[in-house]
């Protein structure tokens, strides 16, 4: 089986935008369908983001500085799908806002997944050989393994946002 990291990475990015199409199929009001499907994108978007900031992105930062910027650019998208990861996984599906916020963070994950795979994971292929990707790759899947599954504390995160909006 290849481990080459930019396969890897796309093969999950598959599976994210299926669970988003899967969301955008459920009923207006299909609560706890949605509820199901938004617990799925929650962690497959956790353990993505988890191996991307953890691996392929200080890892990629260091063997090519020409993508600098593209990497830091992108730890910011991640940091604003964070936030809204957390935020839903306090929330119900009944909230008023569980659709919008889910729909936004759709919006924002799929911009940044375009914004990967065609602008610069294709300079990461062109710079780094066969055998660095594949590596990278391999750590990959070793991080995945202990990746958390749901964001740490959003628990903290909503007492700020209450007492921030209150
Ligand atoms: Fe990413
Ligand atoms: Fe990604």
């Amino acid at each position: 089986m290849s481990t080459d990291a930019i396969v890897l990475l796309k093969d999950e990015h598959k599976q994210i935008k299926k669970a988003f199409r899967d969301f955008e199929k459920a009923g207006e009001k299909a609560h706890a369908a949605k509820g199901k499907v938004v617990d799925r994108i929650i962690e497959l978007l956790t353990v993505h983001t988890y191996i991307e900031n953890e691996v392929m992105y200080p890892r990629v930062r260091e063997l090519l500085p020409e993508v600098e910027d593209d990497v830091l650019e992108s730890y910011e998208e991640h940091h604003v799908a964070d936030v809204l990861v957390m935020e839903l996984s306090t929330m119900k599906p009944d909230d008023e806002r569980f659709t919008a916020k889910t729909t936004v963070l759709i919006e924002n994950v799929e911009h940044h997944i375009e914004e990967e795979e065609d602008e610069w994971f294709p300079k990461v292929r062109e710079g780094l050989g066969r055998k660095q990707l594949q590596e990278l790759g391999a750590a990959m899947i070793e991080a995945r393994e202990k990746a958390p599954r749901r964001p740490s504390q959003p628990g903290a995160l909503k007492k700020t946002i209450d007492a921030l909006t209150s």
